[in-house]
């Protein structure tokens, strides 16, 4: 981050950590971007819990104005009753989603809402507050005001262009103007404050133009459904003044002094930013007004879109993150949100890119080198993870990788670049897999090369448990079964410590450990194909005749093109248990890892077909044979009851084409 001008000093740990997320508006049906900021918070505040850092986050739900009330009223019944119905679809969808905050906020709880009554109360007594009457327009949906000059002679809301209606009444306001060039000053004096820099600019520009007071009130006889104002029992407070002291009042400002005191302020609150301006505007402002400290810092996040539109209700391409769970599990919902995510950019979503994604780093990647380590160990090294012998090269490249990415997760929750730390901890990833290829255990094995064997073995292990610490808190499910299968505990929870997890070649945290076979961590996603279709017989006359004179089964160019016939080199081989004639193959083919179910055991055992280069039927629809997938075929010469694989005369890399 080039804001940072001190990169170590931003590397210390801070005291305490307090992040929050917008609090949602109950009435709308919660979708992946709520998702996201919310996931984004959690995956914080657990790195920080996992670094030690007393820690609090919060979240909720924002349920007074005239959205909740008009859908309320639609439905005959109370706006309480209808907030009490809709905010279950955030907290179960929460709950589903392994939400770690620590307390849920909702506008219309009494403690809440007493404090924003006592905030009104003093600002008014100190004169802060007043009392006007405003000529302008009104947008229903933005729940704004404009004056005429905002509109430029228009009458459409120039936030959501639909219409604005007239308005004349009298109403409170709160004297923001005149901390306009306060808030100028601080936020360039304070580089931290809204970030990425580029919202600090966003807001610095907002701030050129000359800023109003801030009407605070409803008149009842228009809205009704809002916290009534201390010192004028006809008004209630404007929505967005509620909503926003919730990051206060729901660490005890007013109500609990330790409490407070401990976690204010802020370290961060999380928005997306749709919400800029009444975060660094309207917010800082009222702190200031109350005599409170500022927020260390705002982060505004970038959109989700839908490929490349924005996602709305009326386009019909809203992802609904239930369906992804259901389908993909909670844990690659959440690996996917924040690996593919810049935060501060925007991104697109589509399920393709989803798919891709799941399949190269959890299924390939992540998943492969689990359940060659745990096989590994149950049948070579009698299910014990065991001491590491002398470290060669390998081991030192290993460990390099390691190191590098221990570093940069750790740096990449004080930047807020949680993509670019995955990105390095899937490369140690990958030098895990590359480094058993390398070191051919199963050969080690055969040969009788024990110590050399134990090294590789307690060396993949390490990179694992390494890797499910540091990647606990994105996907704790999941990394917590990582460490069972690694012999540890489910309830132990792992601890991000830079130095201590960088004790690669010292730490023996897991010789002696009983492994533990899990099922596949990240079962391979195949989407469904659609059939091919089959082609509508256009024979001419000439064409049916000459069809005729030809021998049968004669394929022409184009269709012996639709076969996809590639080299793979064999990474693993084992029994299918109770099918003598099968083999389950895995199998390297260039960058992609696939898994091929043979019937060749009867000609070839395990051990011959490791390291082996083959030729297969790449896009062969992925077929399962007794229960397991397999995802083309091997080529063979088959004469009697003799069988043959089909060879490669010298050296290909895997993934080359045959044909
Ligand atoms: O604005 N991509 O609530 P809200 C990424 N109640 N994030 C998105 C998104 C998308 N496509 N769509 C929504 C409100 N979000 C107020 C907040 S806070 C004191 C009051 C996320 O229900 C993002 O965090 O409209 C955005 O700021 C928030 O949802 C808006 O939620
Ligand atoms: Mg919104």
């Amino acid at each position: 981050m080039d804001e940072v001008k001190n990169f170590e000093e931003f590397l210390k740990l801070p005291d305490k950590y307090y992040v929050t997320t917008p609090i949602y508006y109950v009435n709308d049906k919660p979708h992946i971007g709520h998702a996201y900021t919310t996931v984004l918070g959690d995956v914080l505040a657990r790195y920080h819990r996992e670094q030690k850092v007393p820690t609090f986050f919060l979240t909720g739900t924002d349920e007074h104005g005239q959205k909740v009330q008009h859908a309320a009223e639609k439905r005959g019944i109370s706006p309480q009753e209808h907030s009490d119905e809709t905010v279950l679809r955030f907290q179960e969808l929460w709950e589903r989603l392994g939400i770690s905050n620590d307390y849920f906020i909702r506008t219309t709880m009494p403690a809440h809402k007493k404090v924003v009554q006592e905030i009104l109360q003093d600002l008014y007594d100190r004169g802060e507050i007043y009392k006007d009457e405003y000529k302008g327009r009104y947008c229903v949906h933005c729940e704004r005001f404009f004056k005429e000059k905002d509109l430029n002679g228009d009458i459409l809301c120039p936030e959501c262009k639909r219409p604005t209606n007239e308005i004349t009444e009298s109403n409170y306001f709160f004297r923001m103007s005149k901390y306009q060039g306060w808030l100028i000053d601080y936020i360039k004096t304070h580089p931290h404050f809204i970030l990425p820099m580029f919202r600090a600019n966003e807001t610095l520009g907002f701030l050129n133009k000359p800023l109003g007071d801030l009407c605070i009130s409803r008149p009842k006889s228009r809205l009704s459904w809002g916290i009534e104002l201390p010192f004028d029992s006809d008004y209630v407070c404007y929505v967005w003044f509620d909503a926003l002291i919730n990051y206060i009042s729901g660490v005890g400002y007013r109500q609990d002094d330790e409490k407070f005191r401990k976690w204010w302020p802020a370290s961060c609150h999380l928005i997306g930013k749709d919400i800029l301006t009444t975060h660094s505007v309207y917010w800082p402002i009222m702190l200031k007004a109350m005599g409170v400290e500022m927020p260390q810092t705002i982060f505004a996040h970038g959109w989700w879109l839908s490929g490349d539109a924005k996602m709305s209700k009326s386009l019909g391409n809203v992802v609904n993150p239930m369906d992804m769970i259901d389908r993909f599990g909670v844990d690659a919902f959440r690996y996917y949100l924040i690996a593919a995510m810049t935060p501060g950019q925007d991104a697109s979503f589509t399920e393709d890119a989803f798919v891709n994604r799941y399949n190269s780093d959890l299924a390939n990647d992540l998943g492969n080198l689990l359940s060659r380590v745990v096989k590994m160990t149950l049948r070579v090294g009698d299910g014990v993870i065991p001491n590491h012998g002398k470290f060669e090269q390998e081991e030192h490249d290993l460990a390099a990788a390691l190191d590098n990415a221990i570093v940069s997760m750790h740096a990449a929750v004080m930047t807020m670049r949680l993509d670019g730390g995955i990105e390095q901890v899937l490369n140690a990833i990958r030098a895990g897999n590359r480094y058993l290829e390398l070191t051919a255990p199963w050969t080690l094995a055969k040969k009788g090369e024990t110590e050399r064997l134990n090294t590789v073995l307690y060396c993949t292990a390490e990179l694992l448990r390494i890797v499910s610490v540091l990647l606990d808190p994105v996907m704790p499910e999941k990394m917590t079964e990582i460490r069972f299968a690694l012999g540890i505990d489910r309830n132990e929870r792992p601890e991000f410590d830079v130095e201590k997890l960088r004790a690669f070649t010292r730490n023996n945290i897991l010789s002696g450990r009983k492994v533990n076979d899990i099922d596949s961590l990240f079962p391979r996603f195949v989407p469904a194909m659609p059939e091919a279709p089959v082609p509508a017989p256009k024979a001419t006359e000439k064409a049916k005749s000459q069809k005729a004179a030809e021998p049968v089964g004669l394929i022409d160019i184009e269709e012996f093109g639709k076969m996809q016939l590639l080299t793979a080199k064999v990474l693993e081989a084992e029994k299918v248990e109770g099918a003598d004639k099968l083999l389950k193959l895995q199998l390297e083919v260039g960058d992609t890892r696939r898994q091929i179910v043979s019937g060749i055991a009867q000609f070839y055992t395990p051990e011959d077909m490791i390291g082996r280069h083959i030729v297969i039927v790449a896009n062969l629809k992925p077929a399962k044979i007794r229960g397991i997938e397999s995802e083309g075929m091997l080529l063979c010469a088959k004469s009697g009851k003799n069988l043959k694989l089909i060879a490669i005369d010298g050296d290909v890399p895997s993934g080359s084409s045959v044909g």
